[in-house]
């Protein structure tokens, strides 16, 4: 059985404390049998049982929970570099969006490419996550928009969750209204009610429901009728609130108990306090904040209401084109204001707990999956600071390594 040694310092991310408490252990020891993790803390503690079992070194390295990812969209055709430019030069996301573009131009890619070239495709993208120490990751769908290509996506997910990884899937029909229902949104929203949330439950394909309350996609009302006919199905609610313009997003969330709300730039004062009430985790998006050139969550302001902070990748063709989450999580510190214990945080139980994880993943703590990072850093903060290709040297989940530099 191994027992990873030499290592500087671990840090456990347990959920006590607050969001910055990330609980360092210098000089450790991680034991680990069956995928669990058995025992962890100072090596000068450990107790005599273990002391036979395989020892393995860190070299003195960092090691962190497996990170996790508690917001992508992982499977999607094509790309949209074209969009990146245009953006600069200044047409807006929206404005692109009501042209045709954004969203619907990935679903028009999606929904030509075949489930081989969908699956192979997110399968590289885990394959390049792992060897940053993601080992958890949430999925939506969202590009199909029709049951068959909606459905297609989730069994793409289903597929994957076979692999290393953990796969999280999440339905998001409603992530835009399809051409076929252009002007007749609330039909859209009939169609994903009756029939498509229906239908991935039935099959449990899904575990969490998102819908994308926003000017040009759905309304308050309309994102109300998606989340409770998910929750009568069984799925939990997540919600795209207030990233855009500030409609109600994060209200709604706290109304229909939302694991999480995600992006929430622009995310009113009542909002927060409604979050706080609830116990909905905030789960950020900078690189959507970065890619759309606009003001940063402002992360402080729900640290000290005392919401807490998740940090996610967005993974998309258009807002958020990267799964480096490690980077993700230094551009929460700059742009956001968190330090790098809480951005860690927020990428490891907080994130678990977005994805209803959290007994499972996200803290080094005996008991739980033994999912873990080698850094070659010497603190959290050396980690996030220098910023460079990739400081993971290592990644094992459920006991298994996946990584070696
Ligand atoms: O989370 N906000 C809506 N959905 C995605 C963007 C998807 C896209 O642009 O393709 C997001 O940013
Ligand atoms: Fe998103």
């Amino acid at each position: 059985m191994p027992l990873l040694t030499d290592i500087g310092t671990l840090v456990t991310c347990a959920a006590s404390g607050g969001q910055g408490d990330i609980t360092p252990v210098r000089d450790a020891a991680l034991a680990w049998e069956g995928g669990r993790i058995r025992w962890v803390g100072a090596l000068k503690d450990l107790p005599a049982e273990y002391h036979a079992w395989d020892r393995e070194s860190a070299a003195g390295q960092l090691v962190v929970p497996g990170l996790v990812d508690c917001h992508t969209h992982l499977a999607f055709g094509g790309w949209r570099t074209e969009e990146f430019s245009q953006r600069i030069l200044g047409h807006s996301y929206l404005d692109i969006a009501a042209a045709g573009g954004g969203i619907l131009s990935t679903v028009r890619k999606t929904r030509a490419a075949s489930g081989e070239e969908l699956g192979s495709r997110a399968a590289a993208h885990l394959a390049a996550m792992a060897r940053l120490g993601v080992t958890t990751v949430e999925a939506k769908s969202g590009y199909g928009l029709t049951l068959d290509d909606e459905l297609r996506l989730l069994q793409v997910y289903r597929d994957l969750g076979t692999g290393p990884q953990r796969i999280v899937p999440t339905l998001l029909a409603a992530h835009t209204v399809p051409p076929e229902y252009r002007g007749r949104g609330d039909a859209y929203v009939d169609l994903v009610c009756e029939q498509i949330i229906p239908e991935a439950a039935r099959r449990g394909l899904a575990r969490f429901c998102d819908v994308f309350v926003e000017e040009k996609s759905f309304s308050v009302e309309q994102g109300r009728r998606v989340l409770v006919a998910g929750k009568r199905h069984g799925l939990r609610p997540k919600i795209h609130a207030d990233q855009i313009t500030s409609g109600g997003g994060a209200e709604l969330a706290a109304e229909v108990g939302a694991a999480s709300a995600d992006h929430l730039e622009q995310v009113s004062n009542q909002g927060i306090e409604r979050m706080r009430e609830a116990g909905v985790v905030a789960v950020t998006l900078p690189f959507a904040s970065l890619y759309l050139h606009v003001a940063p969550v402002r992360a402080r302001r729900l640290i000290e209401a005392g919401v807490a902070v998740a940090v996610a990748t967005d993974f998309n063709p258009g807002s958020a084109p990267s799964y480096h989450l490690p980077f993700a999580m230094t551009l929460a510190c700059t742009l956001q204001r968190m330090t790098p214990a809480e951005s860690l945080k927020g990428a490891a139980i907080i994130a678990a707990r977005a994805v209803g994880l959290e007994d499972e993943v996200g803290s080094l703590e005996s008991g739980k999956s033994a999912d873990f990072a080698v850094i070659e850093a010497e603190s959290v903060d050396q980690w996030l600071y220098h910023l460079r290709d990739n400081a993971c040297v290592r990644t094992v989940t459920q006991g298994r390594e996946i990584w070696r530099a």
